[in-house]
């Protein structure tokens, strides 16, 4: 094992009074990040978009995740499959990148071999007098799972079911009543040149809302008044206070959690998943690499039905915001190239990164494949 990934493995499996910043070169290195897509991207479940999204037969979704190109689609039955999107020809790739539509059928642009939207060989051009079995040649399908409207994908062959890689979770986001957030909302993908780690561990610390977000979070949800609730190898969960979150919609919904209210949970769910929970809405940020230094990013939430229309002060509020992280994720990245620059110490506010790290740690070194942490229960809300 080179050099640096016995840093990386270090630094990633250090407990919380020791946790330190990750060696810089792991959010460069491109060999790094190859392992990561094999280790991480290609076997754990991967959130990549809301089922809102695909709400009618022949929707799509295509991207490309650790290297294989995928669309998720809506079948004429109702169910969405995530399929190879390479043609069983030749293997080039069927439909375009991002959001679109299937009409009728799939078709393609190379020799225009035909599959219909559950991925089922159709037709094939000229097909002259050598046989060709067409129920050999269908697209092969990849693991979708959803949670709460959330589609995930697995790449690996047996993976553990998607509920059971959330255990735990549960008794958290419950208390918000998420069966109800069905109306969804989403923004474009943006590309931001930061590494895929950086951009979750900033996006799961609260730490630096008072200095990067002084106008924007911090007047809402201030760094001091956020906490630590419960967190293991597999998911974090921190919490904080809304400062002006007290609509009447929600007082109504306080229910049998009067002080719960005005708090938001912030759900780490690694690799590409972070997410702020309140009584309103459900707003998930998707993080997903593009390569060591280049990440794809994309944001959007779910909210109660009848909610009323897309509200444009939260719109441009989240956009304000979410510009600010990607300076600040930015700057990092650019930072990480100094020859001398070394992480430092994680300050307790970063104890959710602490728990991130180990999630790496435990993905991507075998010596810590069985570690399973899990910190001790904290109450939900800080009552006071
Ligand atoms: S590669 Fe698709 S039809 Fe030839
Ligand atoms: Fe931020």
């Amino acid at each position: 094992m080179s050099e640096l990934l016995q840093q990386y493995e270090a630094l990633a499996s250090a407990t919380l009074d020791k946790a330190q910043s990750l060696p810089f070169k792991v959010y460069q290195e491109p060999s790094v990040y190859e392992l990561e897509a094999q280790r991480i991207f290609s076997e754990d479940w991967v959130f990549v978009c809301t089922e809102q999204e695909l709400p009618e037969t022949g929707d799509y979704f295509a991207l490309t995740l650790a290297g294989e190109s995928l669309a998720i689609v809506r079948g004429q039955d109702g169910q969405l499959r995530a399929l190879s999107n390479n043609c069983r020809h030749r293997g080039t790739p069927l439909l375009d990148e991002g959001f679109g539509k299937v009409e009728k059928n799939i078709v393609c642009p190379y020799h225009a071999w035909t599959y219909d939207d559950q991925g089922k060989l159709k037709g094939i051009p000229f097909p002259g007098s050598i046989p060709l079995e067409k129920e050999e040649h269908c697209l092969p399908e990849f693991h979708l799972d959803t949670w709460m409207g959330l589609v995930f994908l697995n790449l690996s062959d047996h993976p553990l079911p998607l509920a059971e890689r959330l255990q735990g979770l549960e008794s958290y986001t419950s208390v918000f009543e998420p069966e109800q957030f069905t109306h969804a909302s989403e923004s474009q993908s943006e590309h931001w040149q930061s590494n895929w780690k950086l951009a979750m561990e900033n996006g799961m610390e609260s730490y630096h809302l008072f200095k990067v977000h002084k106008e924007t979070l911090e007047q809402i949800t201030p760094s001091k008044e956020s906490f630590y609730v419960a967190g293991c190898t597999e998911w974090a969960v921190t919490g904080g206070k809304i400062k002006t979150g007290t609509s009447k919609f929600m007082k109504w919904l306080a229910g049998d959690y009067p002080e719960a209210y005005d708090h938001y949970l912030l759900l780490s769910l690694p690799p590409s998943m972070i997410a702020i929970m309140d009584y309103e809405s459900f707003s998930w940020i998707n993080i997903l690499p593009v390569n060591a230094e280049e990440s794809m990013i994309r944001s959007g939430y779910l909210t109660k039905k009848n909610y009323g229309k897309e509200d444009k002060t939260s719109k441009s509020f989240t956009e304000a915001f979410f510009a600010e992280d990607k300076w600040i994720c930015e700057r990092v990245q650019k930072g990480m190239q100094s020859r001398k620059g070394k992480g430092g110490k994680l300050v307790e506010m970063e104890r959710v990164v602490v728990d991130f790290h180990r999630y790496l740690a435990s993905r991507m070194f075998e010596a810590h494949s069985h570690d399973f942490f899990e910190s001790e229960k904290a109450e939900i809300f800080k009552v006071g």
